[in-house]
């Protein structure tokens, strides 16, 4: 999969958190046309189908059972539509995620969001086969959220040699990672010095493929691509 963005990742990383609550101010013009080329870029690399949805209030403007994901002064956000499947799964994650990251390098909070919106037809259009995974809000935060609670990284990894500093620092990265309900059900396995394998694990929630799309895109960034090779 390709990675195409490299601006300030690492610290955008550092400074992402879930926002769930948003300003009225508009997106920027030119804010909006860096968006919609890395949709069509990521659309372009992947087979997925994301759109960017502007000016629309009703997808996340509604009464919800769960008090998790109380969102408000959601007007802007992406679809994240492609075929079902894990492998389509694992992209999500991994597409998404950098538009996540680009977004949060552009000044904008982002928050993932699985379960609490509406779908809106008339804001999108689906090809035969798809199916909406999940949907990105994205604005200007009223806040700009909180670090999620930080367990050490050892739980997150095994190995079968000594740990190289570029394979902790993509664990950590790793761990500062969005995951559905915070549930990191992820392990990187390092194997024969540079090969990087992964585990994911059960979750009553789901989403662990996605989870590992965008985990993996984090390693990739505190890792440094150059340093190992998926296995
Ligand atoms: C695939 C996915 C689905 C998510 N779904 C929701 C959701 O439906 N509602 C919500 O409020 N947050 C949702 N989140 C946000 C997570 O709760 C959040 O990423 C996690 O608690 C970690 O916090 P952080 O993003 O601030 O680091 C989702 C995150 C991911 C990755």
């Amino acid at each position: 999969m390709e990675n195409y963005i490299s601006m300030e990742l690492s610290e955008a990383i550092r400074l992402r958190h879930s926002v769930r609550k948003y300003t009225d101010q508009p997106i920027e013009a030119d804010k909006v046309a860096t968006l919609k080329d890395a949709v069509a870029r990521c659309n372009a690399a992947s087979g997925l189908n994301i759109q960017l949805v502007l000016d629309e209030p009703k997808a996340f403007n509604g009464l919800f059972i769960s008090t998790y994901g109380q969102f408000t002064g959601v007007r802007n956000y992406l679809v994240m539509a492609a075929p079902k499947g894990k492998e389509w799964e694992e992209k999500v994650g991994y597409y998404g995620e950098q538009l996540v990251l680009l977004a949060q390098t552009l000044g904008l909070n982002t928050c993932w969001v699985g379960l609490t919106y509406k779908k809106v037809p008339d804001a999108f259009s689906l090809r035969e086969g798809d199916v909406i995974h999940c949907e990105i809000a994205l604005g200007y935060g009223a806040n700009q959220g909180k670090q999620h609670p930080l367990k050490p990284a050892e739980r997150f990894y095994e190995a079968d040699g000594p740990i190289p500093e570029w394979f902790k620092a993509g664990v950590e990265a790793a761990l500062l990672a969005p995951t559905a309900v915070n549930q990191q059900k992820f392990k990187f396995l390092l194997q024969d010095g540079n090969k990087v394998g992964t585990r994911t694990f059960f979750s009553p929630w789901g989403y662990t493929i996605i989870d590992l799309g965008i985990v993996k895109y984090h390693f990739e960034i505190g890792a440094g691509k150059e340093n190992f090779e998926w296995a």
